[in-house]
């Protein structure tokens, strides 16, 4: 697709970008998103009985299983295009403050810094009494225990009913409020409170654009809809703002 002029304008003059994404962005790389028919993940597992602390407590051995399966299916998949092309952006604008939804890593791997993790990262341990990040726990244990307080230990994710993590919160009102520009990545903008951070940056003047392959409940709002998918888009945003 050829990106609209007033786009790689706004994103050439922006002084902030906040970019939000979601697990379209990885879509590309190979792992499931959420939501999708067919493919999604709750529309497979319904996450009651997976991502609650309910659940988790009801049968820690379980929600292992599951994570342990995530865990080895995101150690097999690599970052793709749309990955490094946010990485790129940052090196292209005076700032930007990168918000995932996602815990799979893999704007790290593609060589983003000081990536926002809303809800969390599938590879990190927390005690589940304590909630500090455990790194020495026996992670071969069918449900693995902190060495500190012998206590269950958890994966260190944000399930539902569960805070997301203050200073991310904070990072991302921030950012809302100064950014001149906010982009919505492969996200389908349903959960709060991520899904709010276009309308706070609409109210704060900046321009929205969305790269998604499907309209969501964004979309009507935003000034610039980019259809398509995101490793194809941004690659292409990337040679449209670096042109001369
Ligand atoms: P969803 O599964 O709700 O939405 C994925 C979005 O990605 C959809 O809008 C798709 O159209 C879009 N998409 C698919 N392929 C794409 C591609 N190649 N390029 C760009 N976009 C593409 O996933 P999220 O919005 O991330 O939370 O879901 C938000 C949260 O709900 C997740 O972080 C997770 C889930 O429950 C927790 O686990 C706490």
């Amino acid at each position: 697709m050829s990106i609209p002029e007033a786009v790689v304008e706004a994103v050439r003059a922006a002084r902030h970008i906040l970019v939000v994404t979601g697990a379209g962005v990885s879509a590309e790389s190979g792992v499931p998103t959420f939501r999708e028919a067919q493919t999604g993940l709750w529309e497979q597992f319904d996450p009651h009985e997976l991502a609650t602390p309910e659940a988790f407590l009801r049968d820690p051995e379980l929600i292992w299983r599951w994570y342990h399966w995530r865990r080895e299916l995101v150690s097999r998949v690599r970052p793709n295009p749309g990955h490094y092309a946010l990485a790129e952006l940052a090196r292209l604008v005076p700032g930007l403050t990168l918000i995932t939804q996602n815990v799979d890593g893999l704007h790290q791997r593609a060589g983003s810094e000081d990536v926002v993790e809303f809800h969390g990262n599938l590879f990190e341990d927390r005690c589940f009494a304590e909630g500090c990040v455990v790194t020495n726990g026996d992670m071969d244990a069918p449900a693995p225990h902190c060495p500190g307080c012998g206590g269950l230990l958890r994966p260190g994710v944000v399930w539902f009913g569960e805070a997301i993590p203050p200073q991310a919160l904070h990072t991302a009102g921030q950012a809302a409020a100064k950014c001149d520009v906010f982009l919505s990545v492969g996200t389908s903008s349903l959960v709060w409170p991520a899904a709010g951070l276009g309308d706070a940056a609409r109210e704060s003047g900046a321009m929205l654009i969305e790269i998604n392959p499907d309209a969501t409940t964004l979309t009507d709002r935003v000034h610039h809809y980019l259809q398509g998918k995101s490793g194809e888009v941004l690659p292409e945003l990337i040679s449209s703002i670096a042109r001369d």
